[in-house]
């Protein structure tokens, strides 16, 4: 009885640590859309709005083949786009993108 009430524990923790995850995940693309994408798109309202929920998720599918062909004309998109920085705030966008994405009916609360 005791083992199964702590691997019930352990279940809720990580459920708990995973939704906190998400939610900050959420942030961090925020900030990266703020940083990186703002200056050529406007602010985070008006970016995500540019592609629906789906869109964005096959945007950044294999190694982000739609999102770069997006850019491919832009130098200076796809020199931060090739960049060892994009690969690590890819997930981040991603995740901030889909959350406010056309279809979503969510608003970010600033940007
Ligand atoms: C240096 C400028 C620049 C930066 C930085 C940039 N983009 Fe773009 N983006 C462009 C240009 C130019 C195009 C192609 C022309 C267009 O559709 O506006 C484009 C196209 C797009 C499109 C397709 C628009 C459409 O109508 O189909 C999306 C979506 C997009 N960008 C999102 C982003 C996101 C998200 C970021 C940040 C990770 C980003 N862009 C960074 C310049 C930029």
């Amino acid at each position: 009885m005791k083992k199964v009430t702590s691997a019930l524990m352990a279940g809720t923790m990580v459920l708990g640590l995973f939704a906190t995850a998400v939610n900050a995940d959420i942030k961090k693309g925020q900030k990266a859309y703020l940083k990186k994408c703002k200056k050529c798109h406007g602010n985070g309202t008006k970016g995500a709005a540019m592609k629906t929920q789906k869109e964005w998720e096959h945007a950044f599918e294999n190694d982000a083949t739609i999102f770069r062909d997006w850019h491919k004309s832009d130098t200076k998109a796809m020199k931060f786009i090739n960049s060892k920085k994009f690969k690590k705030l890819a997930p981040h966008l991603k995740d901030f993108l889909y959350e406010y994405g056309s279809d979503s009916g969510n608003i970010p609360s600033c940007g």
